[in-house]
Order: structure tokens, then C-alpha cells, then sequence
């Protein structure tokens, strides 16, 4: 089968061209990655013309040869539904997890987002977490990143804000959401500082540069990050109009909430706030 008539790859694709539709991915902003089952890989392996072995720049051992559909570094996410194959690559990682090579895709040039050694490292946490997590997404999410110049940079006050805007936020995200302070982006330290707040959320904000979320699939991942950006879009507005909140989701209501939807919500993230916050 032809690389572009796999399913994976065309979920991977409406999705990169759903958050270009969303705003997120200015220029070449943002990137995407999918852990490629072993049968997928299968369908498509005939198409592999295997580049040369490059370092990841990190070591991901859990991960040692498997597949990895990756979007490229500069690379446009407007541009992949015109053109996947000059925007998006299949990569094979070697045996021990530092090395990877291009195995399809890419055809005028290039080379893997340079966020891949966030992606690969949070793909290995979610993976050791349970198997079924695939999909690592990475959106410069313009209400998120609003909040990250007003608030705190603490997951406990970010999780509990997003919280209470939208009320199926903690049945979508009921572990909460991490926020890893404002870092260079591109290397091995954002990674690890991103990857170690994984081990506890799905959510990981970049405080003044985005988002990154975990999921099974694209569709829990995508959601995931919309979920999340249309409450803090709801937030930026309410703070539009006034700062402070005349009512709002009480620690009460989402013990309540919690009980109903048979989700545990960690009492870290219940505390009590002033009066109007
Ligand atoms: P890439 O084009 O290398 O994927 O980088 C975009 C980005 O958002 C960096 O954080
Ligand atoms: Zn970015």
C-alpha cells in the first residue's frame, strides 16, 4: 500500500490541517508525531528508502525500533494536506533509541521538527504509562499562551482556572495540567522538563510558546488541546470584562461533578481562593 493511502496517515494529516484551521500554527509553529503500530508499519514498509542515521539528540531506550510519523522541522502545517510528502516523515529510531533515520517522506529535504526530542522522550513516559498512548502534539495555542504572561506558572493555579471555565474540562483532563517555566525550545533540557510532567498530566503548557498534549489517537489528542484552549479562550474573555468572577464552579461542585462522572479529581487542585477569583 502506498505510504499516503494508510489510515494512520491520513488521520495524521486532517489533524495537522484541523490545527492549521484552528489558528495555532503560524508559519512553521507546532509539530506532531504518531507511534506507528508494528502491523501499520507493515502495510507501508515496501515504500521505505532508508536515509542515513542521524542522533536524536536524546536517548529514548523504550522506544528502540519503532516508527515514528513525524511532521518536518520548518515545515508548514498549512502546507501538509497540499503536500504530505514534502512536509511529514516516517522515521525508524536504531536499537538503543539514539539514532534515527528518515525511511519516507520528506522528498525536497529536510529533517524531523526540532522538537523531537520533547516528542520522543513524552512518547516514552506515556508508552511505560500504558501502551495505548500513540500520539504527542505540540500547538502554539493563542488563549494558553495569553494566560502564561497573567498567571502564575504553577500547575495548580493553571489546572484549576481551566477548570472552571468550561465544566467538562476536569472529566477531559481530571490529572490536571503541568507548566514548565519559559525555556529554549529545541533541545534536550525543554524535553526533560516536559517529559518529567508528563509522567503525572496528559497537558504540558510552554509558558510564552504553547502546548503540548498526549493521547491514544488523534481525535483524544486534538480534543484534548481544544478543550484546553477554548477555556483559557473563555478565561482571556471573562478577564476582559472584568478581574474578578461574580460566581463561578465551586470545590464543592466538583467534588459533586467527580462522583457522577467517576473521575478522581486530586484535592491539590480543589484548595480555597479568595472571594471573586
Ligand atoms: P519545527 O518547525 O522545528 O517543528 O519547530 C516549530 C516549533 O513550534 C518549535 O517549538
Ligand atoms: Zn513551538
Amino acid at each position: 500500500m502506498k505510504v499516503l493511502d494508510a489510515e494512520f496517515v491520513q488521520g495524521f494529516i486532517r489533524m495537522a490541517n484541523d490545527g492549521w484551521e484552528q489558528g495555532w500554527h503560524e508559519r512553521n509553529g507546532g509539530n506532531l508525531s504518531y507511534r506507528v503500530k508494528a502491523e501499520e508499519v507493515e502495510l507501508v514498509d515496501e515504500n521505505f528508502c532508508p536515509q542515513e542515521w542521524q542522533p536524536i539528540g536524546t536517548s529514548v531506550p523504550n522506544l528502540a525500533g519503532e516508527y515514528f510519523l513525524v511532521t518536518g522541522s520548518g515545515k508548514y502545517f498549512r502546507n501538509v494536506i497540499l503536500a504530505p510528502q514534502d512536509n511529514i516523515c516516517l522515521i525508524e529510531l536504531d536499537e538503543k533509541g539514539e539514532n534515527y533515520r528518515i525511511v519516507w517522506g520528506l522528498e525536497r529535504g529536510g529533517r524531523p521538527t526540532s522538537e523531537l526530542p520533547s516528542h520522543l522522550m513524552n512518547l516514552e513516559v506515556k508508552k511505560l504509562q500504558d501502551e495505548n498512548y500513540r500520539v504527542v502534539y505540540h500547538a502554539h495555542t493563542t488563549n494558553i499562551i495569553a494566560l502564561t504572561f497573567v498567571l502564575p506558572l504553577e500547575d495548580a493555579v493553571f489546572t484549576r482556572e481551566l477548570w472552571e471555565m468550561a465544566t467538562e474540562c476536569p472529566v477531559v483532563f481530571p490529572q490536571g495540567v503541568g507548566v514548565v517555566p519559559w525555556m529554549v525550545p529545541g533541545g534536550r533540557e525543554i524535553a526533560v522538563a516536559t517529559s518529567e510532567l508528563m509522567k503525572k498530566y496528559d497537558l504540558a503548557i510552554w509558558a510564552h510558546h504553547g502546548m503540548f498534549a498526549a493521547g491514544y489517537d488523534f481525535d483524544l489528542t486534538f480534543g484534548l488541546m481544544h478543550t484546553a484552549e477554548k477555556s483559557a479562550e473563555i478565561l482571556v474573555k471573562t478577564l476582559s470584562m472584568r478581574p474578578d468572577k461574580l460566581q463561578t464552579i465551586t470545590p464543592e461542585n466538583f467534588r459533586d461533578l467527580a462522583k457522577d462522572f467517576h473521575v478522581e479529581l486530586p484535592e491539590a487542585f480543589l484548595f480555597e481562593k479568595g472571594k471573586g477569583k
